[in-house]
């Protein structure tokens, strides 16, 4: 906090607001005694301007397209390391050493089965449940299997058994609930392969048809899960965040914010997209049919996979992710229709005064579902990657907030009453 304030002049009266700075990035109006100090709180519906905390995990910069997990551009993470290095520096602040790779590598082969019991469950929810509903029912359900430790009574130190067996496990229930959708019999983790080897190898290996494991595509998925892994206070990490401030263990909060991620408008929204494209694809790439309807301000259909809260310039992991579609397809030797409409779109979207004016340009959600769709991953199992690679971010954001200095503190905004100020009570036989 410095010295500098700001004044706020109310009624006559004008009060000084300190201001909270950064080391990089906006800095803040301290209000933590506004109401104490002139009777009045602030507005802000959709938290557009507010900070609720003050955080090390990530940076963003919406207007510069900026992206860094504790002070590293999401570039070099994305092209120089495996998702579980950069899992490793989110949830301890630095990158692992060999040493410490290689004794996470090891947590996430000893973590890596469920309980059988667990197994059982996936036979009782219904063939068509989605992907995103099991995920948040078996994550929360973990917490009754394996007892969290409080952090600083977990031997691991940096990265807690806790954590370890959450990030090991969230990717086999995944993998298993793809099977048992699919009636296929489960296909065991195995020790030899890395994370992200041993998903694909869990999701698509068969007795009659063993499983290739394609080195492009593990790239692809550790860039994937690597460009997910966190985004500073999004819908879903706040969530966690919020629900966490109850004094909420680690699963049960990490299952609320899956079912934050399950929206439209956030994590959903790559699944969208894939609808999107096939619609336009079945109607004849009519494109100019959906890109006037989503600027019908009385139509609320909008194009999903565009658009942003803070990126008002191309979202840094678009870029990276539509070279990675243009990789995988081409070594692959996949000709996706849906990518040729996705280019033209995006080209179409881009020239268009509506979209310029607005700021509006591919998110992380736009190309990510043509990728999924090369590895052979079905559009309703998007949204279930995309925790996959927002679970270690979720977790660093628990566990600073339970480790920082307002971990008491639950969270709890106020609002401003817009309703009937009193009324007298009107009793049953009186009411017309
Ligand atoms: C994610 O927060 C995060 O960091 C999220 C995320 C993460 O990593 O956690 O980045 C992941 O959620 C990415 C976003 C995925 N969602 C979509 O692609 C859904 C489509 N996008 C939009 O619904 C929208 O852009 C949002 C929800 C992403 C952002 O909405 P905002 O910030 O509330 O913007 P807004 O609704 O105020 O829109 C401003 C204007 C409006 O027009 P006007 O009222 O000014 O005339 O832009 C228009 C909107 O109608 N607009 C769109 C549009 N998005 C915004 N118009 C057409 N198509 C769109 N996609």
């Amino acid at each position: 906090m410095t010295k500098q304030t700001a004044q706020l002049t109310i009624d006559g009266n004008t009060f000084a607001l300190p201001i909270c700075e950064s080391t990089t990035g906006e800095k803040a109006l301290d209000i933590r005694g506004l109401l104490r100090d002139t009777g009045c709180i602030t507005l802000d519906s959709g938290y557009m301007n507010t900070g609720s905390c003050q955080s090390q995990i990530t940076y963003l910069d919406g207007e510069k397209g900026i992206l860094r997990y504790r002070g590293y551009e999401v570039a070099d993470l994305a092209e120089h390391c495996q998702f579980i290095e950069v899992a490793y520096l989110l949830l301890t602040g630095e990158l692992p050493t060999a040493i410490e790779l290689a004794q996470f590598k090891n947590d996430m082969t000893k973590f890596a089965l469920i309980h059988e019991d667990m197994i059982h469950f996936f036979d009782h929810f219904p063939p068509k449940a989605s992907p995103m509903s099991i995920l948040s029912t078996m994550v929360g359900t973990l917490h009754d299997f394996y007892p969290e430790m409080d952090l600083d009574e977990d031997p691991y130190g940096g990265i807690t058994t806790t954590t370890a067996r959450l990030l090991s496990k969230t990717r086999t229930i995944a993998a298993f609930s793809y099977k048992k959708n699919m009636g296929h019999p489960l296909a065991y983790p195995r020790p030899d392969l890395s994370y992200c080897s041993n998903f694909l190898y869990m999701m698509f290996d068969r007795p009659n048809l063993p499983y290739t494991i394609e080195p492009v595509l593990v790239s692809a998925l550790n860039k994937l899960l690597i460009l997910h892994a966190d985004h500073e206070q999004n819908c879903s990490t706040s969530t966690v965040r919020l629900v966490g401030s109850a004094g909420v263990r680690l699963y049960p909060s990490i299952s609320a914010g899956i079912s934050a991620l399950w929206g439209p408008l956030h994590g959903g929204a790559s699944a969208a997209v894939m609808r999107m494209l096939e619609k336009i694809y079945a109607d004849g790439m009519n494109y100019d049919k959906y890109i006037e309807m989503a600027k019908d301000p009385g139509n609320p259909y909008r194009l999903t996979g565009f658009g942003h809260r803070v990126y008002k310039t191309y979202d840094p992991r678009a870029t990276i992710i539509k070279k990675t579609c243009h990789e995988v397809l081409s070594t692959l030797k996949i000709s996706d229709p849906l990518l040729d409409i996705a280019l033209e779109l995006e080209e179409r979207v881009g020239n268009d005064e509506y979209f310029q004016k607005r700021n509006l340009y591919p998110n992380v959600d736009f190309y990510s579902g043509i990728i999924y769709r090369a590895m052979g991953i079905p559009t309703n199992m998007f949204t279930v990657m995309f925790a996959l690679g927002r679970l270690p971010g979720w977790i660093s954001h628990w566990q600073e907030m339970n480790l920082g200095k307002d971990s008491s503190r639950i969270g709890r905004p106020r609002q401003v009453y817009s309703g009937i100020p009193t009324r007298s009570f009107v009793p049953l036989g009186e009411r017309h």
